[in-house]
């Protein structure tokens, strides 16, 4: 069985990519590098002793994605990772975002029915409920407006995915609803690779405590919360690389339910960010300087899912808990130069 992965070079991407191979698929990788490295086929290619093709495609081109479905005519299923997914640059960029995370979607779906391709994975966010009125959050939560253009394309690209299955029967679509992806492979030959200042809290945290940065700033102790931060569902990106894998197999083996379906991918656990900071000191039993800055815009309060669908209706369960996480970011993070 072939795959396609677009965005296979980026951080759930390339990690993705190793789950695959070492379950036995041949895949085939499209990025344009804007926010990955060559390095990483490298690193994913010293992990499994394969070595996937590689494409540099950027999909805004949409002659080059017809030229590479021409060429690449044995393709049994798409993971659709490739994607801007910075909320802060979003909305100083909304445009950049929507042809990227909107436009490139349209033209590798318009290559797929124009094969008769069906077997899409879609990388979506729990970005899309906004602050849920209900914890933990189900797949059936309220989509909320987005509260940024980043957010947005997810909702968007959503609609687009259901609309287009709605019509094609033989179309088959799951989108999986990220909560916050975190750590790196235990061999810490690929991970997060943050361009500039990272935005994310732990390779903020694991370049604070390698001392590549002064000082983490906690973003605000007065929310309503146990410790005033806010809490959020921490998920080891081996298990998220994993559920890909199960939600692919479902279409495959045409195990799926609707032909278009969700599922919120997380722990069911909430971590407050005074938690992380605490539970990372303990495992690298190093203190990590901090201090208590002002609110972030756009932070919401609290999220973390209720994985009752992901366990019971996908098959799929996270095994990886916050200490592995963290443990496998520092172990990431001390390889960096
Ligand atoms: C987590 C918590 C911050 C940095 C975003 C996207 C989401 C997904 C994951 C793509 C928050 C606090 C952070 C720092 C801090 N991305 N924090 N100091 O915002 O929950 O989710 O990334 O799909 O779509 O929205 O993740 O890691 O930025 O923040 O105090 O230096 O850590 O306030 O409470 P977030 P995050």
């Amino acid at each position: 069985m072939k795959i396609l992965v677009t965005g296979g070079l980026g951080f759930i991407g390339s990690h993705t990519v190793v789950c695959l191979l070492n379950q036995g698929f041949e895949v085939t990788i499209i990025d344009n590098l804007s926010n990955s490295s060559i390095s990483v086929l490298e690193g994913i290619t010293r992990i499994t002793q394969e070595s996937p093709t590689f494409s540099r495609i950027d999909l805004r081109d949409k002659q080059k994605v017809a030229d590479f479905f021409e060429v690449n005519q044995d393709i049994d299923g798409v993971i659709h990772f490739a994607a801007s997914k910075a909320v802060g640059e979003s909305v100083e960029k909304p445009l950049l975002y929507y042809e990227n995370n909107i436009n490139t979607l349209v033209y590798v779906l318009q290559e797929m029915r124009r094969k008769q391709l069906s077997n899409f994975i879609f990388s979506s966010s729990c970005t899309v409920y906004g602050q849920a009125d209900n914890l933990p959050i189900t797949e059936e939560a309220p989509i909320k407006k987005a509260e940024s253009p980043y957010g947005n394309t997810k909702q968007i690209g959503e609609r687009i995915i259901s609309d287009y299955a709605k019509d094609h029967k033989y179309f088959k679509a799951i989108a999986l609803r990220y909560f916050n992806p975190v750590g790196a492979h235990p061999s810490a030959e690929i991970g997060e690779l943050p361009i500039g200042v990272p935005q994310n809290l732990i390779p903020f945290i694991t370049q604070t405590a390698a001392g590549k940065r002064d000082m983490l700033s906690v973003f605000g102790d007065d929310y309503p919360t146990e410790d005033g931060t806010c809490i959020r569902d921490y998920i080891h990106v081996m298990d998220l690389a994993e559920a890909h894998v199960v939600a692919l197999k479902r279409l495959l083996n045409k195990n799926n339910g609707q032909n278009y379906e969700v599922f919120n991918l997380g722990t069911g656990k909430g971590n407050s960010v005074l938690e992380v900071i605490k539970t990372f000191e303990k495992v690298t039993q190093q203190k990590l300087p901090y201090k208590i800055t002002a609110r972030r815009e756009g932070d919401i309060i609290s999220a973390y899912a209720d994985t009752q669908k992901a366990n019971s209706v996908l098959g799929w369960k996270s095994k990886y808990n916050l200490a592995d996480a963290l443990k496998s970011a520092w172990k990431w993070q001390q390889k960096q130069e």
